[in-house]
């Protein structure tokens, strides 16, 4: 059985993800913004070992989150589940100045990825709409565009997919994916959202503990438990270190090599 650490449980497909995973006798770590949602998140998931606390706008805070996960000891994987959506319709900036939508989706995951101790799976998730993402990765911090909610939105879950690709060639190690759940009736999806939530999340559990040779593979791409071509763009590895690049120095942060 494993243990996960899974980002953003409080709701949506990282809740739905912890609750399979407790289902099927795995050890899960919740995550949430506030000790009020760990409190509501652990009454949704009983069974869960624990929730840590931490806003992933806040680069403090995403700090904490990751001293918080490696005060519990090793997991086995990490799902970088936590976002926010594409409906912000100003640049909205965090307590660090950059632009919240980057903040929680792009630099947090990148954060926790080099602060928690490595563990032997990644899994990141990003979307469909990561194929409209600006691979040019010129300003990250929206100084200097016209702000546009489904584009920066876009943007992050393109990075979602380099940051995944970079860890996977950098740490040879680790199993490192990426994958898009569909667009499902979660509170960011909408009540409307077509596709079918169950294989939302269960791709991500799947990537996250599953001995299918399918699933332990690494620097790929997938929508519900099959791989799907990402954007080519992903796979340019000048770009892919060119976003690590920027998030150290955002952060603060440094990737370790290896
Ligand atoms: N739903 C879709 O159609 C769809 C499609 C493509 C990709 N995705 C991706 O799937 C992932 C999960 O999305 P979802 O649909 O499950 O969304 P959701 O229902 O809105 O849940 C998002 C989760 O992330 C947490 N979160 C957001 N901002 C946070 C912050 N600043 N600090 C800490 N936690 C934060 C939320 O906490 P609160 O409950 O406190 O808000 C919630 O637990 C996201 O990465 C998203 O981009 C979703």
């Amino acid at each position: 059985m494993a243990r996960v650490f899974i980002t953003g449980s409080s709701d949506g497909l990282g809740r739905m993800a912890a609750q399979l995973l407790v289902e099927q006798g795995h050890s899960v770590v919740l995550h949430t913004r506030s000790q009020q949602r760990a409190k509501e998140a652990l009454s949704f998931v009983p069974g869960a070992e624990s929730a840590v606390v931490g806003d992933l706008a806040s680069i403090a805070q995403t700090r904490s989150v990751a001293e918080q996960v490696n005060a519990l000891g090793s997991f086995d994987a990490v799902i970088h589940n936590a976002g926010v959506g594409y409906r912000e319709s100003r640049r909205i900036a965090t307590e660090d100045g950059l632009p919240h939508v980057f903040a929680v989706n792009t630099l947090a995951p990148y954060i926790l990825t080099a602060l928690i101790e490595r563990p032997k799976r990644l899994v990141y998730l990003s979307s469909g709409l990561h194929q409209s993402g600006d691979a040019s990765l010129k300003d990250l911090a929206w100084e200097r565009r016209a702000w546009q909610g489904l584009q920066a939105y876009s943007d992050t879950k393109l990075h979602d997919v380099f940051l995944a690709f970079a860890i996977a060639r950098r740490w040879p190690d680790v199993l490192s994916n990426a994958l898009e759940p569909g667009w499902v009736a979660t509170k960011m999806g909408g009540a409307g959202a077509p596709d079918d939530l169950d294989a939302g999340y269960r791709t991500q559990v799947w990537l996250a503990v599953s001995d299918d040779p399918a699933a332990t593979v690494t620097g790929e791409y997938f929508y519900h438990m099959r791989r799907r071509r990402p954007s080519p763009a992903t796979r340019d590895t000048d770009r892919q270190e060119m976003l690590l690049a920027a998030c150290a120095q955002f952060s603060g942060v440094k990737l370790p090599n290896r």
